[in-house]
């Protein structure tokens, strides 16, 4: 057992307290990266009732269109266009999975697979092609996203709506650099109140921001994500930026965001449309290389780092003290009323859960970034074994289903009992087109990587009351993965890129999420038995299983 509970603590509960089956069973498995799970409740019946059951996706990864119906350039567009070099097969969202003329077709999709709810994201610059209300409001976004969000009610799908999903307007990256200036907090909010005012109504999630860690580290650390930006001295060939600034500059300003969206929400909005209102987070979760206590409070930083960054703001108003003692004066501070803000401004906790890795005390940080401040070497291997295994070679997602209810457990004890939604886990694969279809769609390694990480959410609910109220597989269709490009898939259903038509094709993991998602009334029905569910393939061409 080498996880946050071997604590020196947990060591002595199972000495002094011989719990001697449980010090066992967990001593004694050789690789415990999963959970025990009560396979019987591996479906919607074993789980809570009010439990969503949901499948994400987000605007620049699915809509394309990219340049029709009076949309602006995103930075995306941008980015994508002037660095080629930057994406791994040199690919663009232009097209992506053309979800914006698809829409219906991929909402019959999450209403085949029997989903509760949906989470897309906004796109921005198709709301505000110039980013800001004095640009104008381009009422064919307006009712692009109308008409999906109609349809997905009509289609009994709860949408759960991302307002910033990675991708600033152009417009406002070129007036003022987008999130590193506090201007961005205005423009955000305009953009934010012409969403309750038009979707509010019929809207009851709302996500302000989504992964902002994500945002802040790939965009502005590593250089990794658009605008592509940090130190020269780290050789990741940036064009430009400082990511021992940088970084906490564009999340102090994100958070800055957030609450003003949340409070215009609260004061203007929630009391007649009686939505909801959250954040979306991504963790990985960090167990100490080994159990000694400056691995131990490495991997309490590597946590402050990441998670804390956003939570310990959201749930006290400042910043982690680990961040406040080594960031120093480069860490931006809150005033009284920012702070007053921030405290609780949430209705709920979106976690995106997908890999953990070991956490080794690093001291004394020679050169300011980010990526070296915690002063924390976070590694994959220990005495050459991974923390986890890989579906895709060279991949940073190593499989460890028990770092999710670890981290769970973890969210829960330090940050009040909040609820909690997973908005985002899911398995990449490679694509590979020597593979036909009929070999592609069977991802029985998805199949299992979703089931063994819904075995560790049941068991936090169970086990460990953690408030988790809902899951959203990633994703809904395989997409454009950011500096992946397409050269990986995320889909629980497959696009055929060949075809001009794009076409959707349910994969193994599909039918399986649908085959647990049956409702009991539907099961007493004589008509639909298993096999007929599991086979049942309406929205696409019949044959696909056939071998
Ligand atoms: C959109 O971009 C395509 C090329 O990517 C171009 O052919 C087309 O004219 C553009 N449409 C508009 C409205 O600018
Ligand atoms: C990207 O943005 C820069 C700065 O505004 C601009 O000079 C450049 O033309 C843009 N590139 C593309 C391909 O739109
Ligand atoms: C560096 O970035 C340029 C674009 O700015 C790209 O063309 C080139 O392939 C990149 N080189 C490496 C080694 O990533
Ligand atoms: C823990 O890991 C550190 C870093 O590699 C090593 O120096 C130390 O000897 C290890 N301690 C134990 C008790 O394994
Ligand atoms: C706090 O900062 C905000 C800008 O975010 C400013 O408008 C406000 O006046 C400041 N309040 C105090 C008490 O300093
Ligand atoms: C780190 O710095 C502290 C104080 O500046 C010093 O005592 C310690 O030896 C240094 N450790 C390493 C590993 O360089
Ligand atoms: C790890 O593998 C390398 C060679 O691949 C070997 O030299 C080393 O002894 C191994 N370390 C452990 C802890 O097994
Ligand atoms: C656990 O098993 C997986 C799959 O066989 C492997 O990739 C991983 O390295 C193992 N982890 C440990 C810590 O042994
Ligand atoms: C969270 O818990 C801490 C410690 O128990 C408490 O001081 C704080 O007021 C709580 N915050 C909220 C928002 O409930
Ligand atoms: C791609 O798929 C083909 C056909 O199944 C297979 O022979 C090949 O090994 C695969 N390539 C990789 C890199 O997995
Ligand atoms: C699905 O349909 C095929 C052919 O129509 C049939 O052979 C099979 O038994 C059905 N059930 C399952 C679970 O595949």
């Amino acid at each position: 057992m080498h996880t946050w509970t071997t604590s020196n603590m947990h060591n002595q509960a199972c000495t002094v307290l011989v719990l001697l089956a449980l010090c066992h069973s967990l001593t004694a498995s050789t690789n415990d990266s999963k959970c025990q799970c009560d396979e019987a409740k591996i479906k919607r019946g074993g789980f809570p009732e009010n439990f969503l059951w949901g499948a994400g996706t987000a605007a620049y990864q699915v809509e394309g269109a990219y340049n029709e119906s009076g949309k602006g350039p995103s930075m995306w567009d941008n980015f994508t266009h002037t660095y080629p070099g930057k994406i791994a097969d040199h690919t663009t969202g232009d097209i992506a999975v053309d979800s914006y003329h698809y829409f219906k077709e991929d909402i019959k999709i999450a209403k085949d697979l029997g989903l509760d709810a949906f989470r897309f994201s906004i796109s921005w610059s198709r709301i505000l092609p110039r980013g800001n209300r004095d640009g104008g409001v381009n009422q064919e976004g307006i009712n692009y996203y109308n008409n999906v969000i109609n349809d997905l009610l009509a289609n009994d799908i709860q949408p759960f709506v991302t307002m910033f999903h990675f991708n600033v307007p152009q417009a406002l990256e070129d007036a003022y650099g987008g999130f590193l200036s506090s201007r961005i907090v205005s423009d955000f909010r305009d953009f934010a109140d012409i969403l309750f005012s038009q979707f509010g109504d019929r809207v009851k999630y709302w996500i302000p921001l989504n992964e902002p860690w994500t945002f802040s580290n790939h965009g502005y650390a590593i250089g990794k994500f658009a605008p592509g930006r940090c130190s020269e001295w780290q050789q990741l060939n940036c064009t430009g930026g400082d990511s021992g600034t940088e970084p906490y500059i564009v999340t102090h300003n994100q958070l800055l965001a957030h609450a003003a969206v949340v409070n215009l929400y609260r004061t203007k909005y929630q009391i007649s449309q009686k939505g909801k209102i959250g954040i979306t987070l991504a963790s990985i979760w960090f167990e100490p290389f080994n159990a000694t206590n400056e691995n131990t409070k490495a991997k309490d930083r590597a946590l402050d780092f990441m998670l804390g960054w956003f939570m310990q703001p959201l749930t006290f108003g400042k910043y982690p003290r680990s961040m406040r003692i080594r960031v120093g004066n480069r860490l931006p501070n809150f005033n009284n009323t920012e702070r007053d803000m921030l405290i609780n401004s949430f209705d709920f906790i979106g976690l995106n859960y997908y890999t953990s890795r070991y956490a080794l005390n690093k001291p004394n940080a020679t050169s300011w970034s980010f990526i070296t401040d915690s002063e924390v070497d976070i590694v994959v291997e220990r005495g050459n074994k991974s923390i986890g295994e890989l579906s895709v070679a060279g991949s940073w997602l190593q499989i460890y289903p028990k770092g999710l209810r670890e981290l769970l457990k973890y969210t829960k004890m330090k940050y009040n009992n909040t609820i909690i939604y997973i908005t985002e886990n899911g398995l990449n694969e490679a694509r590979n087109d020597s593979m036909t279809i009929q070999e592609a769609v069977k991802d029985n390694m998805r199949k299992d990587y979703i089931h063994d990480h819904l075995c560790c959410i049941h068991q936090a609910i169970q086990q460990f009351e953690v408030n988790v109220i809902g899951y959203f597989v990633w994703s809904l269709i395989d997409n454009f993965e950011w500096a992946y490009g397409y050269s990986v898939r995320f889909g629980i259903n497959y696009v055929d890129y060949d075809d001009n038509l794009l076409t959707r094709y349910p994969k193994h993991s599909a039918l399986w999420y649908k085959s647990i998602l049956v409702k009991r009334t539907h099961i007493a029905q004589p008509l639909a038995s298993k096999d007929t569910k599991m086979n049942r393939t309406e929205n696409y061409p019949s044959n696909f299983l056939d071998q």
